[in-house]
């Protein structure tokens, strides 16, 4: 997916028609700006490869669970996959139809299935014997009948980053490839528990087309084992994990992926489920940021800016590339710079080695940000989270405010006086 949505116009960096230093004056920064065309773009881009099979996208919540977006999506004809009891209220919120929701996740809850069988969901993705058991009992209690499937770990390496790599036998998610048709056979013998289908999610941020294709081999090859034992899958679930461009990466093209995987399906009568997260949302946002204080040290110069790991936790987490760009781009010579933010740690950096030519006060875009950026913002150092503003056309809209500083402390309580 290009970035074409946020350009350079007038020397100034907009999105959509929206220069984004109004958009600063008007909400302040940090502030997450997203572009509702590109958002559109994307989710039309990765249907359109499937538009001639049964399937559907489910957009992975975790990447971006603003109501704005998942509305968004919703109306597009989105399904979504969850791995939380808030994401399920927050997806009911917004609109989302509960008949297109999978719910993933290892430690999934009592109380987060009732709400799931209660919505009355389309598919459980279940990742261990135990948790099957303990459906099956819920769904009984309440007298109902869960859909599922089994995550099964096809054991293919995502060449991704070790922490968002998931198909691996020594990771947490999902049951060995070896014991599904096992566990599947005792599945289709509880009361309570119908198995509808088969669930593979490998990792994320996978910039080859050929881990997809091993895993989706493997899924296939139980499918049919499972056929063979009388044992008839509905739909399979490819999960997410294409990747997007951040600095030079290749990720595969939709459409090749799609028509790799339908190539590979061939006349099987299986609906496709899809969990795209980062591919749907991640070029669509960026993170706008103010320039506070220039400083100089010895070695390093610092361009010390108002957002900060609590805002945008990936650098500082994953060692990840996010391309930095001046909203007003200046024509003087250009300086290494340090970004980083206020936050007392030395791991709070948005970007090392970033030539530019920055004044005190200049306004930052810290591009690529629009998953998993405002999702795993936190309220370290006691900062607030940031605004959300959604541009469409000329238009903007205020989909989250700032936090206040008072509601970072409003559940707490001072001990009482001895
Ligand atoms: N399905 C399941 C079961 C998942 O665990 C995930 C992501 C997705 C779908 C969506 O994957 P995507 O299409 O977005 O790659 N915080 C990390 C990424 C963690 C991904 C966790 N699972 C990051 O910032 O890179």
């Amino acid at each position: 997916m290009t970035l074409n949505t946020f350009t350079l116009k007038n020397n100034t960096l907009h999105a959509e028609n929206v220069a984004l230093n109004n958009i600063a004056s008007e909400f302040g920064t940090p502030c997450y700006v997203y572009s509702k065309s590109a958002l559109t773009q994307a989710f039309a881009r990765f249907s359109a490869g499937f538009k001639d099979a049964n399937h559907l996208v489910c957009f992975a919540v975790k990447s971006n669970p603003s109501l704005a977006i998942l509305n968004l999506f919703a109306k597009l004809g989105a399904g979504f996959d969850i791995v939380s009891g808030g994401e399920l209220a927050r997806v009911l919120a917004a609109g989302g139809d509960p008949k297109k929701i999978v719910f993933s996740g290892v430690g999934k809850t009592e109380v987060e299935m009732q709400a799931a069988l209660n919505a009355g969901i389309f598919c459980f993705n279940v990742e261990s014997v135990s948790e099957l058991l303990r459906l099956n009992d819920v769904a009984n209690f309440m007298g109902k009948v869960a859909p599922v499937s089994l995550r099964v770990n096809p054991n293919v390496d995502a060449k991704t980053h070790p922490y968002i790599s998931t198909g691996l036998k020594n990771n947490k998610f999902g049951v060995a490839y070896e014991d599904a048709l096992d566990i599947y056979l005792q599945a289709a013998a509880m009361p309570n528990i119908a198995v509808h289908g088969v669930d593979c999610h490998i990792g994320s941020q996978i910039t080859e087309l050929s881990p997809f294709l091993d895993a989706f081999d493997r899924v296939l090859a139980l499918v049919d084992a499972l056929e063979q034992h009388g044992i008839h899958i509905q739909h399979i679930d490819a999960g997410g994990g294409i990747g997007i461009c951040y600095n030079d990466e290749t990720p595969p093209a939709f459409d090749d992926y799609a028509t790799a995987m339908l190539a590979k399906l061939g006349e099987r009568n299986i609906k496709l489920v899809f969990e795209p997260g980062r591919a749907l949302v991640g070029n669509a946002g960026v993170l706008l940021t103010k320039v506070e204080y220039l400083k100089q040290t010895e070695s390093k110069n610092f361009a010390i800016v108002d957002a900060a790991m609590n805002d945008l936790m990936r650098p500082a987490l994953y060692d990840a590339y996010h391309a930095i760009q001046a909203v007003q781009p200046r024509d003087a010579d250009t300086v290494n710079y340090e970004i980083v933010g206020p936050v007392c740690e030395s791991g709070d950096f948005l970007g090392h080695d970033r030539m530019l030519a920055l004044q005190e006060g200049d306004l930052l875009a810290i591009m690529s940000a629009g998953a998993y950026g405002m999702s795993m913002a936190s309220n370290y150092n006691t900062r607030p989270r940031a605004a959300e503003v959604m541009v469409d056309g000329d238009q903007t809209h205020l989909i989250r405010e700032r936090e206040k500083i008072a509601d970072l402390f409003a559940l707490e309580k001072i001990l009482p006086e001895a």
